[in-house]
């Protein structure tokens, strides 16, 4: 297994918020860190040791980003397919290796994905103008119709109470493949962040409850209101689902609790996530320096929780808020440095840290 020692450089594709907070926990550990964004002035720029802007198809661009670094990892997962080959054509090392990501870029590939690996979902079926019918007869109303591809953050996405809303919903959010999924009345809804490293070690986190406003997580609290049982049945679906892929590094997978304890595969993220923030202040290790640590083949500790937490996004104009949390002893404050604060943007979040947690005595 190739190792990445201290001073060695790690690459990141992608400049945002991720790749900023990856690039911090690189550094801690001694590492340089190459951002590759197509955005100038972006996060993850001004915290590291280099950048290249360019864009995504750039094949010389990407050849030198190669060239320059030990190891590529990424922050985000609609990665062109074409920027992976090249970079691997260049010689780079990949973690996570690219093909994960197909599985997570559709909708409709990840849920048969979980339900192959024994991981149950709502309800769905492809659907489109002509398959209509055949589609709503399997799902039912109500039910959720999204883009198949490219949503985040509850984006091409409708809720659908009748067919016309559902014909209204296909002509809006489609051309491109569209999901239809049974709407599901969950009690909470829950995620869990874990490591995965190429020599198979696995590690995770403990599941987090998520709230969501507007299809944007608002917050995340830990621990989650569930049962030991349906905590340690997500673990065992996540590594159930890491180990099929052949996983390296930091994966995320969302669930819904349902009323009656089943629980439902809703997306994954092959990547660090924003329910997993909070761990940078209470725990023993972070979800980003896992992702480092795994791609740079260093051993993975398992994460100890220090604290009960709470995790507050700052969207848009949350931001101003900064002052209030920044006078406040139990609030540990995470800002992105992004320029303009539009509203729902992703400006920064908040960990406000509970009661310590009991710790036995060892
Ligand atoms: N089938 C569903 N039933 C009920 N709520 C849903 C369903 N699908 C999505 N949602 C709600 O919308 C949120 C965003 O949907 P999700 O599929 O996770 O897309 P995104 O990629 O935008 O996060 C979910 O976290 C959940 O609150
Ligand atoms: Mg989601």
């Amino acid at each position: 297994m190739m190792i990445v020692p201290p001073g060695g450089t790690i690459g990141i594709l992608g400049g945002g918020q991720l790749g900023r907070m990856l690039a911090t926990a690189a550094a801690e550990l001694g590492f340089d860190v190459h951002v590759f964004t197509p955005e100038s002035d972006s996060p993850a720029a001004r915290v590291a040791a280099r950048t290249t802007v360019a864009s995504y198809d750039d094949a010389a661009a990407l050849a030198a980003f190669a060239a320059a670094v030990d190891v590529v990892t990424f922050e985000f997962e609609s990665v062109p397919h074409r920027a992976a080959e090249i970079l691997r054509e260049a010689g780079a090392v990949l973690r996570p290796q690219a093909s994960a990501f197909a599985v997570a870029r559709n909708r409709l590939a990840e849920k048969r994905f979980f339900n192959a690996v024994g991981i149950e979902t709502a309800a769905f079926a492809p659907i489109g103008a002509e398959t209509l019918d055949l589609a709503l007869a399997a799902v039912g109303l109500p039910a959720i119709i999204k883009t198949a591809e490219d949503g985040y953050d509850g984006k091409g996405q409708a809720r659908v109470a009748s067919r016309e809303e559902a014909e209204a919903a296909i002509a809006r959010l489609g051309p491109g493949p569209l999901i239809i999924e049974a709407f599901c009345q969950f009690e909470r809804e829950i995620s869990i962040v874990a490591a995965r490293g190429e020599d198979g070690a696995f590690v995770a986190f403990e599941p987090g409850e998520n709230r969501h406003e507007a299809g944007i997580l608002s917050t995340t609290i830990v621990p989650a209101r569930i049962s030991p049982e349906i905590a340690a049945k997500a673990r065992a679906h996540v590594s159930a689902l890491m180990e099929a892929l052949a996983y390296v590094g930091v994966l995320a997978v969302e669930f819904f609790v349902m009323p009656d304890g089943r629980l439902l595969g809703n997306e994954m993220a092959p990547r660090v996530h924003n329910s997993g923030h909070w761990t940078q202040d209470a725990a023993s290790v972070s979800q980003f320096e896992l992702q480092i640590r795994a791609a740079a083949g260093w051993p993975l500790p398992a994460p100890e929780r220090f604290a009960d937490v709470e995790m507050r996004n700052l969207l848009g104009e949350d931001a101003a808020l900064w002052r209030s949390f920044a006078a406040d002893p139990k609030a540990r404050l995470h800002l992105y440095g992004k320029r303009e604060a539009r509203t729902g943007r992703k400006m920064g979040h908040v960990t406000l840290l509970k009661a310590t947690k009991d710790r036995e005595v060892r």
